[in-house]
């Protein structure tokens, strides 16, 4: 039996995995158009046409380019009226932003628990949270996996909420071939550098409620109407600018053709990797369940449970094996932001978290992470991230 490297024997492998982002011509020949526009920014053509190109990959009526993810889970917030007094029930298992973007506004986050094995909100839990200052749920699709949104509709719509998708990572997955971001009343996109979408910044509202997206426009567009700069009068509305900027949707003009074929890719690798592991003691797979039609593939999530080596010692080894991989998310609630003068300030009220979260503690302490550019690999280093896990779950 060949040695662990971190006991000093020969990794499983020792090259690279591919880059990302990764671009080519139609990048460039883009973002060349722009510089000779002198059209830089406010409106510009690339991001009209490409906030109307991503509307109609999202299957949603209405979608508004802004500046980042948080940026658009707090417009979306602010366009729904929550603020002070409020409360949005979140998951914890998040990257700090979806809290953030509440706290922004001047909400109460409230955690509910998550699934304990995919890190999404359930709806169970969501159930037991709601209050009579609750507005809306703000539910993450984690990694990519997308929420159990028959059952998050079910429960917002029975309490008459706002069902908040937060997309960061899920262009292009679906539940029941629906995309995610078009299912809840609005969703926020995230198009940073590490997102299957990027640009290195920027992000997209989508919605298709009119009176939403109205008030999305407004907000972002310094208060102006939506309609064009004809409009310009149309101050009825604050806002502040949270336009996007050329450069970024000419770069995802050309990214959004790459997707498809990308996520396709990572779909297999994901696959590959579940077969590879499957019944081997110590790893607990995603759940395979039919109504996840596509995933993006942002991540792919399992857990290490083993009581003679921690998750973090498996992750170590399985680094030392030459394979990326890193630990899941710190649970929200725990984290010192929310004790910090701004968040009391913002809310106007100190956090308490009442009730314990054991599935998302949980899952903090054993989820592993590959990310989209290691699914990216060809299938024959695949089979080596495959062997690199076995080697570590049997021998650890
Ligand atoms: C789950 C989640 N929500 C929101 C965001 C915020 O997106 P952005 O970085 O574009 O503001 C991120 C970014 O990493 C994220 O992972």
């Amino acid at each position: 039996m060949a040695t662990l490297a971190i006991n000093g024997g020969a990794p499983v492998y020792n090259g690279r995995f591919p880059a990302w982002p990764q671009w080519g011509a139609k990048e460039e020949a883009n973002l060349m158009k722009v510089v000779e526009s002198h059209s830089w920014g406010t409106l510009g053509p690339f991001v009209l046409s490409f906030t109307k190109r991503f509307a109609e990959f999202v299957g949603t009526p209405h979608a508004i380019a802004v500046n980042s993810g948080t940026q658009a889970l707090e417009l979306i917030l602010r366009a729904a009226s929550i603020g002070r007094g409020d409360e949005v029930i979140v998951s914890p298992y998040t990257f700090s932003a979806t809290v953030s973007a509440i706290a922004y506004v001047g909400a109460m986050p409230v955690f509910a628990d998550v699934d304990e094995r995919t890190g999404n909100i359930a709806a169970e839990s969501v159930a037991k949270h709601i209050t009579g200052k609750t507005k809306a749920v703000m539910a993450v699709h984690a990694g990519g996996y997308p929420c159990n949104m028959d059952a998050l509709k079910a429960v917002t719509s029975e309490h008459g909420l706002l069902l908040i998708e937060d997309c960061a990572h899920a262009h292009a997955s679906s539940w029941r071939n629906k995309m995610c971001g078009s299912i809840g009343d609005a969703a926020g996109f995230s198009f940073q550098n590490s997102k299957v979408l990027p640009a290195g910044e920027g992000g997209m509202i989508t919605t298709g409620n009119e009176d939403l997206f109205v008030r999305c426009w407004h907000f972002h567009q310094a208060g102006r109407a939506p309609g064009g700069r004809e409009e310009l009068t149309g101050k009825t509305l604050m806002g502040t600018n949270g336009r996007m900027a050329e450069w970024e949707a000419a770069v995802l003009d050309a990214q959004l053709d790459r997707l498809p074929e990308q996520c396709a890719h990572r779909q297999k690798s994901i696959e590959a990797i579940m077969q590879g592991l499957a019944g081997l003691p110590g790893i607990i797979l995603p759940p395979e369940d039919p109504r996840v039609t596509a995933l993006s593939g942002y991540l792919f999530q399992f857990q290490w449970q083993r009581n003679n080596a921690s998750r973090d010692d498996f992750v170590k080894a399985l680094r030392a094996e030459g394979i990326p991989c890193s630990p899941g998310y710190e649970p929200l609630h725990r984290m010192s932001m929310l004790q910090d003068t701004a968040f009391e300030k913002a809310t106007g009220r100190k956090f308490e978290q009442k009730d314990v979260l054991s599935a998302a503690d949980e899952l903090s302490q054993t989820a592993v992470w590959f990310t989209n550019n290691v699914l990216l690999a060809d299938a024959e280093l695949i089979d080596k991230v495959v062997q690199a896990v076995r080697k570590v779950a049997t021998q650890l």
